[in-house]
């Protein structure tokens, strides 16, 4: 059976002290609370090994939001995987718009890091999603479905059967323009059956696929009540304990 699962990404936000206080706070929170749902919070790479000390990563599972393409050696300024790993971190973001917008990450390169995030037991959560342009002309299910076939679509069955799914259309992405509940659970549940065609009915079911963009307190009761919404992948709403929590309240 698949997981429901609350998963923050704080992007470039918080110092580590600030980080190293919302993780603490948010450990308090949930421990003991009994729970629908996995938590994680993805915080910067420096803030990685403070955090996972400073939880209880069974209450709060930890993410990095990028790790390299490379495995190891010449590569200035990057964290590999195994880094990643080696902090605690259970799990890493991956293909999120903005490093494929700002920092140009291609299909290519995705496989690359998706292949080293698994090679080294990190859970890759694995995000699609279009632009505006895109879903303007109708186009979104063929962008997405082009974006997961040149890469975790391509893994092995026993690979695929590791990583999250995570659909964030960038028009719905800090913009505070949610996607409403029948588009997201119309492209979750396509994703889903795409899942289908390619590893089959079993897949397709224990997969936990996200939805991201706008996500907090006030629509993630509806889109969280969907069939095949299995949670969130928060922004701005993971920032503060109270808005985060109540997102995770909503399962
Ligand atoms: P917001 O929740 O701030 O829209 O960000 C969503 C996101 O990009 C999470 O990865």
């Amino acid at each position: 059976m698949r997981k429901n699962i609350v998963a923050g990404n704080w992007k470039m936000n918080k110092t580590l002290q600030e980080g190293l206080a919302l993780a603490t706070e948010l450990n308090e929170v949930l421990a003991g609370a009994s729970l629908k749902c996995d938590v994680v919070i993805g915080t910067p790479f420096i803030h990685l090994a403070s955090v996972t000390a400073a939880v209880d990563t069974k209450v709060v599972g930890v993410a990095a939001q990028n790790c390299a393409a490379k495995e190891s050696g010449a590569y200035t300024g990057e964290v590999s995987a195994a880094m990643v790993k080696s902090t605690g971190a259970e799990y890493v973001i991956l293909g999120h718009s903005e490093r494929r917008e700002y920092y140009g990450e291609t299909s290519t390169i995705l496989n690359d890091k998706v292949a080293l995030a698994l090679a080294n037991g990190l859970t890759p959560i694995y995000c699609c999603g279009e632009a505006l342009e895109v879903r303007n002309a109708n186009e979104q299910n063929a962008f997405v479905k082009t974006q997961l076939d040149e890469t975790v679509f391509n893994l092995s069955a026993e690979d695929f059967a590791k990583i999250v799914i995570a659909y964030e259309p960038i028009w719905a992405i800090g913009t505070g323009v949610t996607a409403s509940t029948e588009q997201a659970q119309d492209m979750l549940a396509y994703i889903r059956g795409l899942i289908v065609d390619k590893f089959g009915k079993e897949m397709a079911e224990n997969t936990s696929i996200l939805y991201g963009g706008s996500c907090n307190a006030k629509n993630a009761p509806e889109l969280f009540s969907q069939p095949d919404i299995d949670g969130g992948l928060i922004g701005g709403a993971s920032l503060k304990v109270a808005d985060f929590k109540a997102i995770i309240d909503a399962f």
